[in-house]
């Protein structure tokens, strides 16, 4: 997708032919600042502080941190230590182990002096395959907000809700959630997202407004709380989001706050979809109650960040030193309130 009038994916090969440049999300929107993964430990630092962030993203710098560890020793010990600090790196989404696993089945039977060539093929493989199923996602959710307009008056705006950031800045390129919605607005549907801002990390207002805005698609911020009032004030066409980790009777897991959003959908008769590609479904769960809930640092909850007067980015406390503070970053929106399932191959049930 476009940053001004650049095309840019959120991960690619740096012209070094070695290292991998990301985007840092941790700074955005207040600055574009481009990061080169020079090594095994920046990959992995750059998952756990965010700096990448995002189910399919983070698999795929996973991916690439297998090839980095392996431009440096491809033997069968750093094998099994690359794949197991990466796997560590964050527990919900499970494209990262999808990742790394597909990384294992390449290069495990392979020869030590061939695996770094390989590892950085199948890395950006990965990168590429990612980009054609979110197109994909995006093709077969264009087709459910075509059907929205079709039974709105015609040229009235589709309002569309969406929580966190499921857009391109989460995977290489289109994003899950927000593919049909560059889509329908490049097919010139009068489309306006409600983004809420996903506190504590503040996904929604720094990264998915950013993007969106960037695109020009017509959007507003709220508060998450606010998200109930607006879906019951009939302003809501569709929700749509992305997911962490799906198990196999269609439990979704994704960013705290989305479970609130389904029960509000529901009891407006607002359809909630969430818009997945194939490698974040976990066949080997059941159901969404043994999905692993990151638990993150309570300054995210105790503190909040932003620019400053200088435009340098600084924290600020916002509540007493001495009250406990729980911060579970994701939760599991039972299939019973899931309309769809938007995956690469099209449209079903959870
Ligand atoms: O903690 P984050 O920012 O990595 O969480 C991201 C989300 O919850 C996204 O909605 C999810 O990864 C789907 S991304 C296509």
């Amino acid at each position: 997708m476009k940053v001004g009038d650049e095309a840019y994916r959120s991960i690619w090969l740096n012209a070094d032919g070695t290292s991998v440049d990301v985007i840092d999300q941790t700074v955005l929107p207040h600055r574009f600042v481009v990061r080169s993964l020079k090594n095994l430990v920046d990959a992995e630092q750059a998952i756990k502080t965010m700096i990448v962030r995002g189910a399919p993203l983070i698999g795929a710098t996973a991916a690439y941190g297998m090839a980095l560890a392996m431009s440096v020793d491809a033997g069968d010990t750093m094998l099994e230590e690359a794949h197991g600090c990466l796997l560590a790196a964050r527990p919900t989404a499970v494209n990262l182990r999808w990742a790394l696993d597909e990384m294992m089945a390449a290069l495990k039977p392979i020869e030590p002096a061939q695996r770094k060539q390989a590892a950085y093929q199948r890395a950006a493989e990965i990168c590429d395959e990612d980009v054609a199923l979110n197109r994909a996602i995006g093709e077969h959710g264009l087709k459910l907000i075509q059907s929205i307009a079709a039974k709105k008056e015609q040229g009235k705006t589709i309002n569309i809700m969406t929580h966190c950031n499921a857009g391109w800045l989460a995977t290489v390129d289109w994003g899950t959630a927000l593919a049909p919605i560059y889509l329908a607005h490049d097919a010139g549907l009068n489309i306006h997202v409600w983004v809420s801002e996903t506190r504590p990390r503040n996904q929604g207002t720094s990264l998915t407004a950013w993007e969106l805005g960037q695109h020009g698609v017509p959007h507003t911020i709220i508060v998450d709380n606010a998200a109930g009032h607006i879906t019951r004030s009939g302003d809501v066409d569709m929700v749509i989001v992305g997911s962490d980790r799906t198990a196999a009777n269609g439990d979704m897991c994704n960013k705290i706050g989305t479970y609130l959003k389904a029960l509000a959908a529901k009891d407006n008769d607002v359809p909630f979809y969430v818009a997945l590609p194939s490698p974040t479904i976990d066949w080997s769960l059941a159901d969404g109650k043994s999905i692993p809930i990151e638990e993150r640092n309570g300054l995210e909850v105790s503190q909040i960040s932003g620019r400053n007067k200088h435009h340098g980015i600084s924290s600020v406390a916002i509540a007493p030193q001495e009250s406990a503070v729980a911060n579970p970053g994701f939760d599991v929106t039972p299939a019973r309130l899931v309309t769809g399932l938007i995956t690469e191959r099209g449209v079903c049930a959870a």
